[in-house]
């Protein structure tokens, strides 16, 4: 398992992250300046779709201010201000690379949201809480990388109270082998999808219950196509957090959806 932690974990390396950031948003003004969390949208939501997916899925999971929210895998952390501003809830961000934690933590401080959005190291597969300690769990573009999906689920059951919510948009295989790399992944070496049926499966016993199940490949495709025809991304963008290569890696989960190769599911379950 530390094999494949590791090899993740070198995808995400991010040498020198938060300088670059620093660096990318002089544009936005001063270092002194507050940002608001949505100036931020174009290169932290790393998923399908960026903010809109995650403003839908925190819809869906019916988040209230009076929550405590978990994301996991929190990339540089724009999921967890998004939801700390729209919904008025208290976030926790865990993220296996240090660097986006870093980074995570700087770009929370830009927005002025240190005080109700925070983030730790740690692993999905052992989350550094005590059980019964969130009401709701997200998971947005983190389960591809991760092979042992039985323990990554149980974890995420434990740290839920009993009639808590978990919320994951996840991409899927549905036919083929993928074209690489992709976002996730540069080689199918740190890459371990699985099918939506086998993805429920998985999850359900781990002691959940769907609430919602919904397949958006459809929607993700007619996204793809509509950044593929607007030509090259405006600044800053994804390429800061990842590198030059980022718009070839998400070309190629663009073509992996329009090939029928992958899908796009998104689910809501309920901690029985
Ligand atoms: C494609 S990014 C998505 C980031 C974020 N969820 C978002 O949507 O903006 C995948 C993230 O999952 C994290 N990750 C992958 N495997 C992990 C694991 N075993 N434990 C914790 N985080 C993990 C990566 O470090 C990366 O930040």
């Amino acid at each position: 398992m530390s094999d494949e932690l590791d090899g993740v974990r070198e995808h995400y390396r991010a040498t020198g992250l938060t300088e670059r950031l620093k660096t990318a948003l002089a544009a936005l003004g001063p270092e002194d300046r507050r940002l608001a969390p949505e100036q931020l949208g174009t290169l932290d939501q790393f998923h399908t779709r960026g903010l809109a997916a995650t403003a839908e899925l925190a819809t869906l999971a019916a988040i209230t201010a009076d929550m405590s929210v978990l994301d996991i895998g929190s990339g540089v952390g724009g999921p967890a201000r998004f939801l700390a501003a729209t919904h008025g809830c208290q976030v926790t961000g865990v993220d296996l690379s240090e660097p986006f934690v870093d980074a995570a933590r700087y770009l929370t401080r830009r927005t002025g949201q240190s005080g109700q959005v925070t983030f730790e190291t740690g692993s999905a597969l052992a989350l550094p809480f005590d059980e019964g300690r969130f009401d709701v769990a997200l998971l947005q573009h983190v389960a591809m990388n991760i092979a042992d999906r039985a323990r990554l689920y149980g974890e995420i059951r434990r740290v839920l109270r009993p009639g808590g919510r978990f919320a994951t948009f996840d991409v899927v295989l549905t036919g083929g082998e993928p074209h690489y790399p992709v976002p996730w992944a540069r080689t199918p070496a740190t890459s371990f999808l699985l099918t939506a049926a086998a993805t429920r499966a998985a999850i359900e016993p781990a002691g959940f219950r769907a609430l919602a199940w919904q397949d958006d490949t459809e929607t993700a495709k007619a996204w793809f196509q509509q950044l593929r025809a607007s030509g090259p991304p405006s600044s800053p963008n994804l390429g800061v957090v990842m590198g030059p290569d980022f718009a070839q890696l998400a070309a190629n989960l663009g073509r992996n959806l329009l090939e029928g190769r992958l899908g796009i599911l998104t689910a809501v379950f309920e901690a029985v």
